[in-house]
């Protein structure tokens, strides 16, 4: 049996960990997860591995992060099964301090986060949300002092939200991107997948379905704005309430006239039922 990591809860305990983990000038990557552990998060640190000789993966359901009207009461948490799967991967330590120790009773602090985070797409639909993850990433790599780190493009503002804002901070750490992890049928892996239904499952990989079509098309030289609308149809069609599909910058998230503005990303979230689905893809 793989040996369990360490795990923290309190900051002292933390402190004590790392130092032991950083004796003999070891490197240290992080993290960061909300646990409900899946495929993805589990390339995040096959990655982390090869990219340092320690790996800290933080496990916290951030509340911040969450409008009132969201899921943060029952997000999944899969605590022993997250915990065998970080054993399998060899993981180090394990971060997972509880909402008190993150926000203790007079915490008034925010980071206030602009450019890729108020392109107009998750910032739209969901207006706390980067205020709340670029506070508990900030959070986590001033306590954790990683030298890199390392985040889905499943989340793709997300990573480029983080990466802008551990270079504006000067934080030292370095923000490596990691492709999203699929299931067969093109699903993008997430832990909110086990909120559908079998027919809601059975629906979902119609998003990467048409971004695929489209990225095809579009290198056929079919034209961006007649492409976007036909998948904003077949989305639709399927039983989706779509909050946006777009092509955009894969940079800057400007918006792009044609995939002649490359590198072109196309970025969809759509709501089925209750549970909101996001998904992007190079052009
Ligand atoms: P969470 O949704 O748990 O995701 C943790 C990391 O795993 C993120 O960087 C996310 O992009 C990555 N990830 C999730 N699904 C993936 C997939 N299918 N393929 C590749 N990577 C995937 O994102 C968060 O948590 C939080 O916002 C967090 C950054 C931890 C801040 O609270």
């Amino acid at each position: 049996m793989p040996r369990a990591p360490a795990i923290a809860r309190t900051l002292p305990s933390l402190r004590r960990a790392l130092e032991g983990l950083r004796a003999r000038r070891a490197t240290i990557a992080l993290v960061p997860t909300m646990g409900a552990l899946h495929d993805g998060h589990l390339a995040l640190m096959r990655q982390a591995k090869r990219r340092a000789s320690k790996v800290v993966v933080s496990i916290f359901v951030n509340p911040t992060q969450f409008a009132p009207h969201e899921d943060f009461g029952s997000y999944p948490r899969t605590w022993k099964a997250d915990m065998a799967k970080l054993a399998e991967a060899r993981v180090d330590l394990v971060w997972n301090p509880d909402v008190g120790t993150m926000y203790p009773p007079d915490f008034a602090t925010r980071i206030l986060t602009e450019g890729p985070a108020t392109a107009g797409l998750e910032d739209r639909f969901r207006p706390h949300f980067f205020g709340g993850v670029a506070t508990v990433v900030g959070k986590l790599f001033a306590q954790c002092r990683p030298d890199v780190a390392l985040f889905g493009q499943k989340d793709y503002q997300q990573l480029k939200v983080v990466t802008r804002m551990a270079a504006d901070l000067d934080l030292g750490v370095k923000v490596i991107g990691i492709p999203i992890v699929r299931e067969r049928d093109g699903l993008a892996m997430s832990s909110r997948n086990v909120y559908l239904s079998a027919e809601q499952r059975a629906v979902a990989p119609t998003l990467h379905r048409v971004m695929k079509d489209a990225v095809k098309r579009l290198r056929n030289g079919s034209d961006l704005e007649a492409v976007m609308a036909d998948g904003t149809r077949t989305i639709g069609n399927a039983g989706f309430t779509l909050d946006y599909f777009e092509a955009r910058h894969a940079e800057t998230l400007a918006p792009v006239r044609s995939i002649k503005d490359e590198p072109v990303r196309l970025l969809v979230a759509a709501k089925i039922g209750t549970t909101r689905l996001i998904d992007n893809i190079g052009v």
